[in-house]
């Protein structure tokens, strides 16, 4: 089974919603934080994973625009969570070939954030194996917005002519523009939604819902998504390939 985008039937870009990492430490009778501390466990696991199977893109949804809601040292403790993250795997991520990228609206970021993820991206640039997309203060609505703001410039400055906004020219101007779109969305924690996630990206992917919290999940869930997204049919509005 090898659609457009596969090798092998691997999907080339797979998308994350990590979800449920609070939840999985309540069960547990332990603080929220102790979930989100076990959840970068589970991203180091499933990054490596992806490498491994061959994945090309891997973008994982760390902190929404809307997770500015949440009370103040939740807060703190994941900007803190992140920022040792970048400071200590970057390097190896580096050695493994990996090229960092960043979506997600920069403007009013902590400088000292901005200049991390900068400095990530520029050392990982030229790395040519999987390309890990992390998505911080991120919101698929802000993204589009941006966009239409962007292109509507354009069009002021006469760079752009109406006529010429095609789909192609919308999906270029988004923080994922270059990037080919997903051909599988899992989102762990038993929630279905997609709460503001590459909306517009997602017009043809798969979902595979788990329930399943983050903190749990590693290679063999990663395989089983796959194994999933593997006996889907996927028709982009057509007839199914052997009937064509
Ligand atoms: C996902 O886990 C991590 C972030 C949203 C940053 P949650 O923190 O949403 O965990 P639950 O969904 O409350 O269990
Ligand atoms: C989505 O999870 C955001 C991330 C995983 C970073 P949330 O926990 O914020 O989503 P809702 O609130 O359940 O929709
Ligand atoms: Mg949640």
């Amino acid at each position: 089974m090898s659609g457009p985008g596969c090798i092998e039937g691997v999907p080339r870009h797979v998308a994350i919603i990590m979800d449920g990492n609070g939840r999985w430490a309540t069960q547990r009778g332990q603080p929220r934080s102790a979930g989100h501390r076990q959840g970068v466990e589970a991203l180091r696991r499933t990054v490596r994973a992806a490498a491994e199977m061959g994945i090309g893109v891997l973008t994982l949804y760390s902190f929404s625009s809307e997770n500015w809601s949440r009370p103040q040292s939740e807060i703190r403790f994941l900007l803190e969570l992140l920022r040792r993250f970048i400071r200590t795997d970057v390097a190896e991520l580096h050695r493994a070939n990996v090229r960092i990228m960043v979506i997600g609206d920069r403007e009013g970021l902590d400088p000292a954030i901005r200049a991390m993820f900068e400095e990530a991206e520029a050392l990982t640039r030229e790395n040519t194996a999987l390309k890990l997309v992390i998505a911080f203060n991120y919101g698929s609505r802000q993204e589009i917005t941006r966009a239409v703001q962007l292109i509507a410039r354009k069009v002021a400055e006469g760079k752009i002519d109406p006529a010429d906004i095609t789909p192609a020219v919308i999906g270029n101007h988004l923080d994922t523009g270059g990037l080919p779109e997903p051909d599988l969305l899992i989102r762990t924690g038993g929630e279905q939604r997609l709460s503001n996630y590459l909306l517009w990206q997602c017009a043809y992917t798969e979902f595979v819902f788990m329930p399943d919290y983050w903190p749990e999940f590693g290679a063999e869930h990663l395989r089983r998504a796959v194994e999933a997204y593997r006996m889907r049919d996927r028709r982009f509005g057509g007839l199914k390939a052997q009937t064509a």
